[in-house]
């Protein structure tokens, strides 16, 4: 997939831009604030209908406007043209239009155009808490597998639903397990199947990437995984019966906390560097190169899932890492995929002998006051 043209009206600090970029390696650079960040974050919407940032779509919309509207040209491996557009109102919440025409399902769009994001915001990857994880699994599996991206969205919104009833529950001092919430539970039992199946078939063939990559990228000589310890901890054979045992045992205390203790939406997911946890051992040049690594990972999984290529979005690169590594990540990915890589420094290109023509480059300055 290769992002031809952007346009963005009142996103953020843009009123209007408008961007060519190349198939290859595009650099956007400029001072705080100009824009540069906001520029990967319009083409994240695109693809997966949300910013990588913390904050609402309204936080997006530029000051006192109601609307930002988002449009991209792209071509995919097949030379075929799509375009895609995103606008969201105060009044009318978020549409989403591909080839002019309106999604019914706005999430439709997840899979179409594939992007990693790899931004200093990301490293929470691995070292925050389990749900960061959860959905790192989460969003390359919602890309490569439609079955698992509806599974997922009516599993959390049937949480949603169980847990407003829990609440009224315990309100009204009900403590029965009744029709109501065992028709909840069905419904859940089953598209928590799918959700432990299909993730723990993602990380065992995921891992396999992983420690290739690993190798590649990084100087340590340390075996790295993605672990997963499933809140349900038994075999697919037995899953159902003992969610459903779990589900109705644990129901009066569910009610006193007002919401659902079992389930897959608290499997924890762990990195081991090594056969120990991340989290607790690693240095911050080992939290910066896993986290590459399993980016890098993510890209070349969701290639060899969908046949396309990713569109890679390395925000503030050389903040994340030391400049021998940023260069030889942007010879090989820029070489192979489209990348756009944001920096307040392109000085540092030049100074460490990038051949800007060699890869061919784009660059692009942001002025301040750019929109
Ligand atoms: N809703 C909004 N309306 C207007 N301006 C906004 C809005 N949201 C953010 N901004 C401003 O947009 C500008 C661009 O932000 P962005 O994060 O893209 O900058 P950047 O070029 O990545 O900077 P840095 O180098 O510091 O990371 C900032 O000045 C920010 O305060
Ligand atoms: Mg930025």
């Amino acid at each position: 997939m290769k992002l031809k043209t952007l346009k963005l009206n009142y996103f953020r600090n843009y009123d209007n831009g408008f961007f060519e970029f190349n198939d290859n390696l595009n650099i956007i650079y400029g001072d705080n604030g100009t824009g540069k960040t906001t520029l990967l974050e319009a083409i994240h919407f695109l693809s997966l209908t949300k910013s990588f940032r913390a904050g609402s779509d309204a936080d997006v919309i530029k000051n006192k406007q109601d609307y930002f509207q988002i449009f991209g040209q792209f071509t995919n491996s097949k030379k075929k043209e799509i375009s895609v557009n995103l606008n969201y109102s105060r009044h009318e919440g978020k549409k989403v239009f591909l080839n002019k025409n309106e999604l019914k399902k706005k999430t439709d769009i997840i899979g179409k155009i594939p992007v990693i994001i790899l931004s200093p915001g990301t490293q929470k990857i691995t070292e925050g808490g389990p749900l960061i994880r959860r959905n790192f699994i989460d969003r390359i599996l919602a890309q490569i597998n439609k079955e698992y991206l509806i599974a997922l969205m009516e599993y959390k919104k049937y949480i949603y639903q169980r847990n407003i009833l829990l609440n009224k529950y315990r309100e009204k001092r009900i403590n029965k397990y009744d029709k109501y919430i065992e028709t909840i539970d069905e419904i859940l039992i089953d598209y928590a199947y799918t959700i432990q199946r299909k993730r723990s078939e993602c990380i065992e063939s995921f891992n396999l990437v992983l420690k290739e990559v690993f190798k590649k990228t990084s100087h340590f000589n340390k075996e790295v995984s993605v672990k997963i310890n499933p809140n349900i901890n038994v075999d697919l054979e037995n899953f159902k019966n003992v969610f459903r045992e779990k589900l109705a045992a644990k129901f009066e205390k569910d009610i006193l906390f007002g919401r659902t203790g079992t389930g897959p939406h608290l499997d924890h997911l762990l990195l081991l560097f090594g056969d120990r946890d991340i989290r607790f051992i690693g240095s911050h040049g080992e939290h910066k190169i896993l986290l590459v690594s399993l980016k890098m990972s993510e890209g070349i999984y969701i290639e060899k899932n969908i046949n396309e290529k990713v569109i890679f979005l390395l925000d503030d690169l050389f903040a994340m890492l030391d400049v021998t590594h940023c260069m030889n990540i942007l010879k090989e990915v820029g070489q192979q995929n489209q990348t756009l890589v944001t920096t307040a420094d392109i000085t540092a290109f030049k100074k460490y002998g990038f051949d800007f023509k060699k890869y061919n480059v784009k660059t692009f300055g942001l002025p301040i006051g750019f929109s």
